[in-house]
């Protein structure tokens, strides 16, 4: 196609997964290399699932004890920082970042359960992972790409964008295999994957917080002042806050595996659920609905 659809474009088919030739080459060194801590934590997700949020909530919940949420490190650095993607360090020759990291280390990665390392994968480290209505993915994704690219003229329109979608054709895709790579396993391992919606975290964002803390071993006892605290992390991280910050208004993610700049105030848009209704036609919706609901067939899984 003349016209670039992804931010890293081009894209590579690598084990059925399409992916940039800087972050295949990043996660074949990684599945080599990385050895993880029986005390690590992974947030695993799509892309536009809601990883920066879900970083700041795991970040502010595991420091709680030793950061006050007026001084806090989310202030001052981006949650992109305080949670680094892994593969993107290996893609970028940073992996000793990763190996200096205090235990118990957070990390976060996009890649697909199969394709983690196997240190990740047969050890009791545990993975939050967060998934999203993909009709709000792809939207996001869409807004997301245009910043980066430069506005809708260097792009794909979006029903272009929506075809290459349900095709499968974007950065990690196809969204469904990444889903239900991680819903798979873990039905069969729930302690070690905790596994999320978006949708339910934006309605009960307290309950998910504690659910989340008891999940990575810092869980809140019932008191006044546990709740207290509960309840303004999730504040110091809802997106009304987050995009406020400096350090997410002018900063850049601090690493990227392409050479275009990556705004932070990219990440943080509109944070609802159901932006899809203003870009979809009726008919654009159902059909995505039907194809998950094909591709979810037997996993006991519903969108
Ligand atoms: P929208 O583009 O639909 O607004 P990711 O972090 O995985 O790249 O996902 C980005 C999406 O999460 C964007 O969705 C963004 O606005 C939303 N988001 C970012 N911070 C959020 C927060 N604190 N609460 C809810 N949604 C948030």
């Amino acid at each position: 196609y003349e016209r670039p659809f992804s931010f890293d474009h081009p894209l590579r088919l690598y084990k059925g997964v399409w992916m940039s030739e800087k972050i295949l080459r990043g996660t074949l060194v990684m599945q080599q290399c990385f050895k993880s801590r029986p005390t690590d934590i992974f947030l695993a997700s799509f892309l536009k699932s809601g990883t920066t949020w879900l970083k700041a909530m795991i970040f502010s919940t595991l420091t709680r004890i030793n950061c006050s949420l007026d001084k806090h490190p989310l202030l001052t650095h981006n949650p992109h920082q305080c949670v680094p993607f892994i593969e993107m360090q290996f893609a970028t020759g940073r992996r000793q970042i990763v190996d200096v990291i205090p235990s118990p280390r957070v990390m976060s990665t996009h890649l697909p359960y199969f394709l983690l390392p196997d240190s990740i994968t047969e050890s009791c480290c545990r993975i939050v992972y967060i998934w999203r209505d993909p009709k709000d993915v792809i939207v996001s994704m869409w807004y997301f790409v245009q910043k980066i690219l430069g506005g809708p003229d260097k792009m794909v329109t979006f029903d272009q964008f929506y075809e290459f979608f349900c095709q499968g054709l974007n950065s990690l895709g196809p969204i469904w295999n990444h889903i239900l790579g991680y819903w798979e396993e873990s039905k069969r391992r729930p302690e070690k994957i905790l596994f999320l919606k978006y949708e339910n975290i934006l309605q009960e964002p307290v309950k998910y917080a504690k659910q989340l803390a008891h999940f990575i071993g810092c869980p809140y006892s019932e008191t006044e002042e546990n709740q207290r605290v509960v309840e303004q992390i999730v504040e110091l991280c809802s997106i009304k806050k987050m995009k406020d910050f400096d350090v997410n208004k002018y900063g850049d993610l601090a690493t990227s595996s392409t050479d275009v700049r990556i705004s932070m105030a990219y990440f943080f848009r509109k944070g609802e659920a159901g932006d899809w209704k203003s870009h979809m036609t009726k008919e654009m919706a159902e059909r995505l609905d039907t194809l998950m609901k094909e591709k979810f067939k037997g996993s006991g899984l519903q969108i």
